[in-house]
């Protein structure tokens, strides 16, 4: 692998969504730390001057984070502009000359995913490809065929080292912490596997709906859109073994096993849902069999994990937004009732804030014979202003080389392996209230106990609390 700095950063979609929500903070936030220090090329087709791009990163960065003078003065003297239409070569002549004498450019390819192959092309046509990384933004691929199709071509061009999957979830402190987490503290691996775990629940809820992406998430629905990537990457942090060395690929090697571990996902272990409402959004279709909810049961066949069901429940328009992780334990051989060991779990939340929390059986105050509760013992912590956003941590590697934080080849194509089937039966869709935890159908699809809802724990005594 080769880990040189890119020397130039080409973004194209410049004029874009996500450009205006997510890329321009982080490039602003990324020279603020010192770490961009090279020419910075937006590509679009909107009849733009390089002004108008500038005026248009002012006002991104006014709405999304803050402007911050110097930095942003900064930004503005490393941007440049090429406008032009992605299907004409004369595009990408205009960007080899804005390129000057970069050698090791970035293309970041925040657009369509139809668009890639054209774009491709023309970069390796016009030699902007030469010693060049790619950036490609998720989905990738609607299925499987289409993602084997997007890695031909990338690959037509780059080496795959040179390809970096951007799942924007791993550059999330919080996902990362799962691993440290894990493999920084030696008790956990004590009771972290089959043994000690009954049940593992990842819950992802949006308290908000489409956003106005109506027609893009009719297209894409709650599966495609996180739970075959953000939350299977927070899935694969949790089940993976250690790697055996710290090297972006042997932590990749690991991902790569505990999807080939897991089954493709049964009619029967899925439920579907929309919430009332959503057919009425701009760009949804009147009759959309699309799901704004999902709710899965999988099974990871691991040494550690044979037997232990994993529920992943994601959704839109749910009472709360919040991404949680309950592991549950088995109950111990007590001469305690069963009824009385109401939860027992570990509690891990990746956002809003980070919290690590044990649920622990204790005496109830002033219990009389063997009256017992749940106590959590909780670390916590909301992040600060400051802290590096996802998007600034994985352009960040991206410009290093460093392929730790993004989604390899046979990753990408073992996740669509495992919910294309799925996808493609068409199973029923239940609507749901906004505001309810998805439809009622859901208890198909429950862990024993039912499902952890977070924000719901106030009968719990909080043992303690550090920051
Ligand atoms: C995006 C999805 O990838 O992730 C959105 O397209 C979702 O639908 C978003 O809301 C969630 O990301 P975050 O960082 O806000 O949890």
């Amino acid at each position: 692998m080769t880990s040189s700095h890119s020397d130039a950063l080409v973004f194209f979609g410049a004029t874009g969504d996500l450009a205006y929500k997510k890329i321009f903070p982080s490039l602003q936030a990324m020279v603020k730390r010192g770490h961009l220090n090279v020419p910075v090329v937006g590509v679009a087709k909107a009849g733009w001057n390089l002004d108008q791009l500038r005026a248009r990163a002012k006002d991104s960065l006014e709405k999304h984070g803050g402007l911050d003078p110097t930095a942003f003065e900064k930004l503005i003297g490393l941007l440049r502009y090429v406008d032009g239409d992605y299907q004409d070569p004369a595009t990408f002549t205009a960007l080899r000359q804005e390129l000057k004498v970069a050698q090791r450019p970035a293309h970041y390819l925040a657009i369509p995913p139809v668009l890639f192959e054209t774009v491709v092309q023309h970069l390796a046509e016009s030699n902007c490809g030469r010693g060049a990384r790619v950036i490609v933004e998720k989905p990738f691929g609607h299925d499987l065929r289409s993602a084997q199709g997007l890695n031909r071509v990338l690959l037509s061009v780059f080496d795959e080292d040179d390809i970096f999957r951007i799942d924007h979830y791993l550059g999330k402190r919080a996902v990362n912490n799962v691993l440290a987490f894990r493999f920084a503290n030696t008790f956990v691996e004590a009771f972290w596997n089959r043994h000690y775990i009954e049940s593992v629940e990842i819950t992802m809820a949006e308290d908000f709906g489409v956003q106005g992406r109506g027609g893009f998430y009719d297209q894409t629905g709650t599966i495609r859109d996180v739970v075959q990537n953000h939350l299977f990457q927070v899935l694969s942090n949790l089940v993976m073994e250690p790697p055996v060395r710290s090297d972006s690929e042997s932590l990749r090697d690991e991902k790569a096993k505990v999807l080939r571990a897991i089954p493709p996902i049964e009619e029967k272990s899925l439920v579907r849902g929309q919430f009332r409402g959503y057919c009425d959004e701009n760009g949804v279709a009147k009759d959309s069999q699309t799901e704004t909810f999902a709710a899965i049961k999988l099974e990871v066949n691991s040494w550690r994990w044979k037997g232990v069901p994993f529920y992943i429940r994601a959704g839109k328009c749910l009472p709360t937004t919040c991404t949680e992780i309950v592991g549950k334990f088995r109950k111990p051989p007590t001469l305690i009732p069963d009824s009385q060991l109401v939860e027992y779990h570990l509690r891990l939340r990746l956002s809003p804030e980070i919290t690590i929390a044990m649920g622990m059986m204790n005496l109830a105050p002033n219990a009389e014979g063997l009256a017992l509760q749940t106590a959590e013992m909780m670390a916590t912590h909301s992040p600060r202003a400051d802290e590096m956003d996802a998007y600034e941590r994985v352009l960040g590697a991206a410009i290093v080389g460093d392929s730790t934080l993004f989604a390899r080849e046979d990753y990408v194509e073992e996740a669509w392996r495992i919910v294309e089937p799925v996808l493609k039966k068409n199973t029923p869709i239940y609507q749901y209230t906004p505001n309810t935890w998805g439809p009622q159908e859901v208890e198909r699809v429950t862990p024993a106990g039912g499902w952890s809802n977070p924000g719901e724990r106030k009968a719990f005594a909080v043992a303690s609390e550090a920051a």
